[in-house]
């Protein structure tokens, strides 16, 4: 099991700040309201944790969390906010971030279809729904099981895990996100 520290240290590795801050300066809505910074950087660390069971990409853990509700319009119902994230990477990033076709696939189909798709058996795939459906938790809805697609997001272990970071935002347990609220803060009024 991967440690608090360990997973902020991969956040930190992979998550290309200077992308994150253009996402972050054209995103729509509030960025700490419940599709903003605070739950994409739980998606990550949920995906971080997820991965070394379920086997999927660190990178793509990281980068699934920054892209998938990025383009959304409202925080209601807005059924092709993956499928506008996805076309977002791809057009404004993917050759930026030196993102391989292969990678860049699998980010796209996991961005477009998890508004609307239920399982997937790649473990890539499968891992970011299941990362982004642990931070249910954040509006008090319990995930049903039947909606994870790896056995590993279904286990009490990280059921509690992902419980505990959902009702954590900013505080202790995840300062990665108000280091680089305040990074791009710091930048936008200088
Ligand atoms: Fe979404
Ligand atoms: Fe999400």
């Amino acid at each position: 099991m991967r440690t608090d520290e360990e997973i902020a240290e991969l956040i930190r590795l992979y998550l290309p700040k200077q992308a994150l801050f253009e996402i972050i300066d054209q995103f729509q809505l509030d960025i700490m309201q419940e599709h903003g910074l605070p739950h994409w950087i739980r998606v990550a660390a949920n995906g971080l944790y997820l991965a070394p069971e379920t086997g999927a990409s660190d990178k793509l853990a990281v980068l699934f969390a920054i892209f998938h509700d990025c383009r959304r319009l409202n925080d209601y119902e807005d059924p092709k906010h993956g499928a506008r994230g996805a076309a977002y990477f791809q057009e404004s990033f993917q050759q930026r971030l030196g993102i391989g076709p292969r990678e860049a696939g699998i980010l796209c189909r996991a961005c477009a279809g998890h508004t609307h798709e239920l399982h997937s058996a790649d473990p890539d795939i499968g891992t970011l729904w299941d990362a982004d459906r642990l931070d249910l938790y954040r509006v008090g809805v319990h995930p049903d099981p039947e909606y994870f697609s790896t056995e590993y997001a279904k286990s009490e272990e990280v059921v509690k895990w992902a419980n505990r970071s959902a009702f954590s935002s900013f505080n202790q347990l995840l300062p990665i996100g108000q280091e680089l609220l305040s990074e791009y803060e710091s930048i936008s009024i200088s």
